[in-house]
């Protein structure tokens, strides 16, 4: 890798274990870290033409940024760039992707936040201001298929995907929609929050971009905030970049550097997550209290034939659903390992009932599980104590 991160012919070669562990690490140089550590500047040193220092300006870039773009862009197939959340992330695309007067075909139980950044109109509407048109359709079935084909060639600026989705599990078949919606010119972004680039692919299966929300398992300890965008077009990383530059809209470089140091322990920790996922899984689909539980994982789910050709395996989050709000303040005062908390991904396990939020459409009882690093047997005991 070059110093501005460049990614080199072996970080993207290499088994996604071996990725998580070495991309993105600068070359070998005796007396120096694996990983350099966070570096803080606003200005660099840069005498004379700006275009001779490799940094300038704490605005524009910053090493810790660029290490840890390098891995990611190993990771995910495409040239990516770090926000400060998940969220700018999203807004980056949307507002750069989507013109105005244009159409956002986007599915219409995807992460609530994106929903009410498209679609509903709050300080100053933003999307409504540039005569931007949503359109909203299911993800799972042949719903978003059907809103592009309605739409017809030009329709559709931005197909906005999300699989599975967080809360419901639903997954989408990414390869088919993305094939269609270029067909009738539209560009198409996956949130693979849920999955991490190194379960899903969305560049590989055809998306133009992939967002993800770094604060949940690519960083998986609970204790930072960051987002990045990965993408298939140079010049669409160029309009990302200027927007971030523009904009101010940058990472810190400590969250930058602790995700980078953590990432080393991504594919550990999510494939103990995901065989831990299934028992629990299993465990909650034949309890006699439970019902409606979703994981893409389940032969029977609604999700499994899609998720099985598009997903290396089926990710840590679970959902189920009990049969009031009571239910389930009762099954978090009598769980010893579950933290009630929103959020997903982290070595913890945690749940949360998400009706707590209304935003989603879903049962009073509906929980959202993220399964941790706990050994399974401890959990499961726990999970059968807490629904006694
Ligand atoms: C699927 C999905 N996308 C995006 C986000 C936004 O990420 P952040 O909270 O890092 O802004 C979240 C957060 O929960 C999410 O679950």
């Amino acid at each position: 890798m070059s110093e501005q991160g460049a990614v080199s012919a072996n970080d993207r070669a290499w088994q996604g274990a071996t990725q998580v562990v070495r991309a993105g690490l600068p070359p070998k140089a005796a007396g120096t870290p694996y990983l350099p550590g966070p570096v803080f500047a606003a200005p660099y040193h840069a005498p004379g033409d700006p275009a001779q220092s490799p940094y300038t300006y704490g605005r524009f870039h910053n090493p810790s940024w660029t290490h840890y773009e390098a891995a990611l862009a190993a990771l995910e197939g495409g040239p990516c760039l770090l926000f400060p959340s998940g969220m700018a992330a999203t807004a980056a695309l949307l507002a750069t992707m989507v013109p105005p007067g244009g159409t956002l075909l986007m599915p219409q139980e995807c992460y609530y936040t994106t929903r009410v950044i498209a679609s509903q109109p709050f300080d100053g509407a933003w999307f409504a201001s540039q005569g931007i048109r949503v359109i909203m359709a299911p993800t799972a079935g042949d719903g978003l298929r059907r809103a592009l084909d309605e739409a017809g060639p030009g329709g559709v600026s931005l197909l906005w995907l999300e699989s599975p989705t967080n809360p419901g599990l639903d997954v989408c078949d990414i390869a088919a929609l993305a094939a269609r919606a270029h067909a009738l010119g539209a560009l198409v972004a996956v949130d693979n929050t849920t999955a991490t680039p190194l379960l899903q692919q969305p560049l590989a299966l055809g998306a133009d971009f992939c967002v993800v929300s770094d604060t949940k398992a690519m960083t998986g300890h609970a204790d930072l905030v960051l987002g990045h965008v990965a993408a298939r077009h140079p010049q669409h990383v160029e309009s990302l970049r200027l927007w971030r530059t523009r904009m101010g809209v940058i990472p810190g470089p400590m969250e930058a550097w602790l995700a980078h140091r953590s990432l080393g322990t991504l594919h550990v920790r999510l494939m103990q997550q995901c065989r831990s996922a299934m028992q629990v899984a299993q465990f909650l689909a034949a309890h006699d209290r439970v019902r409606g539980v979703r994981y893409p994982g389940l032969p029977h789910d609604p999700s499994y034939a899609i998720a099985a050709t598009q997903m290396a395996a089926f990710g840590g989050v679970v959902s189920f659903e009990l049969e009031s709000a009571d239910a389930v303040a009762r099954f978090f005062a009598q769980s010893q390992l579950v933290y009630e908390a929103t959020s997903f991904g982290g070595l913890h396990t945690s749940a949360e009932r998400r009706a707590r939020w209304g935003g989603d459409v879903v049962s009073e009882g509906f929980v959202r599980l993220s399964v941790g690093l706990e050994d399974v047997q401890d959990l499961l005991a726990d999970l059968a104590a807490a629904l006694r």
